[in-house]
């Protein structure tokens, strides 16, 4: 068991990166820990970041990236499968891109019946960050006939389980999306309507015809900033990514004209109990019946390329990661 398979990045003496499957050592797992061995992991915008070696999130070399991971337990291979997504997983330990992760106990979440380590993986950090930004909307007094709900980005990781869990909860989704050929596949999630970005109100106006009870932002940037002066009266806008840019412009009216509310989601160190609270959910009644429409399935091997795809915000649907299998 000493020797295991990973997908490492490094760097190399002229500052190069390399990428690609090699043998590492459980001893170089140097986190205290419980050590899991890794059925399942996925592909999430910040993995694809961390191949390519981005100084933000990988914090030394050589590293393993995979923010997701779930398994068995090493020493109990037959107690119940578990999960890790977050706190420093990926990013300050070696990832679920590898057969073995060593994490902190309490990192841990045990997978809820009603989900398979597969089926979790498939999920992943999108699927919590989708469920973390609808319960905001849900806190913040959104109620499935007060109106329309935009989600952004919506054939990405997150915006594909954002459309699926509104719309299972009987909300009137509205899909933006830049890929025109997707319709059916967001139709297939629950989505009432696909628009595009360049369909939305352009303008410098400070406000335009307010037209969304609520939305899901995966996108930030520019698209952001214009989504926030359409929003409705008492309106909440979840925002989770950045996928189109980091910084929006805008001014303080949809806030003070229109008491719209900006919820900010974080999926990284988000409490325990949140998240064994919206694991169940998502296990339960929340759970999305479209995994099977939702995963395309690589090894380890078709990291690169998918990883890529990715990047180019080409990709449609969650990325599930076989390491060991089941
Ligand atoms: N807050 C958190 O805890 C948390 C957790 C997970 C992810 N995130 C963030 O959420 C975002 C989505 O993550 P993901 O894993 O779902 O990634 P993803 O699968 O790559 O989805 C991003 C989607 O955004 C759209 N997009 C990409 N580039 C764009 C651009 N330049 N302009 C406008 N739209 C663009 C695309 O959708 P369309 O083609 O359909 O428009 C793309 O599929 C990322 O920024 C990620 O960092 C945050």
């Amino acid at each position: 068991m000493d020797a295991f398979d990973a997908y490492v990045v490094d760097q190399d003496g002229r500052g190069l990166i390399t990428a690609g499957l090699a043998r590492r050592h459980v001893h170089e797992l140097r986190s205290p820990g419980v050590l899991i061995r890794v059925q399942y992991s996925s592909l999430n915008y910040k993995d694809a970041l961390a191949m390519r070696g981005e100084p933000g999130i990988v914090k030394r070399f050589p590293h393993v990236p995979g923010i997701d991971a779930a398994g068995v337990l090493a020493d109990d291979p037959t107690a119940a499968p578990v999960l890790v997504t977050g706190h420093g997983l990926g990013t300050e330990v070696w990832g679920g891109y590898g057969d073995y992760i060593r994490v902190p106990d309490d990192w841990i979440i045990p997978i809820p019946a009603g989900l398979t380590a597969r089926d979790s993986m498939v999920l992943g950090t999108a699927g919590l960050t989708a469920a973390l930004s609808v319960d905001a909307l849900l806190q913040a007094g959104l109620e499935p006939d007060g109106g329309e709900i935009l989600v952004t980005g919506a054939t990405g990781g997150v915006g594909t389980l954002a459309v699926a869990l509104l719309a299972n909860l009987g909300f009137t989704v509205v899909a933006m999306t830049r890929k025109p050929a997707e319709q059916t596949y967001l139709r297939g999630l629950g989505a009432a309507r696909v628009m595009a970005p360049a369909d939305g109100d352009a303008s410098d106006k400070a406000l335009h015809r307010a037209q969304w009870a609520g939305v899901v932002d995966t996108v930030g940037g520019e698209v952001l900033a214009q989504v926030l002066k359409a929003v409705a009266y008492g309106g909440a806008v979840a925002t989770c990514g950045m996928a189109a840019g980091t910084r929006f412009q805008g001014s303080v009216f949809p806030f003070i004209l229109r008491g719209v509310r900006l919820l900010g989601i974080d999926s990284v160190q988000c409490p325990r109990a949140v998240r064994e609270d919206l694991w169940a959910r998502l296990a339960g009644p929340w759970r999305p019946s479209h995994l099977a429409d939702i995963e395309r399935v690589v090894d380890r091997q078709g990291l690169g390329p998918a990883a890529m795809t990715l990047l180019q915000g080409a990709r449609t649907g969650r990325t599930l990661v076989v390491v060991t299998g089941a």
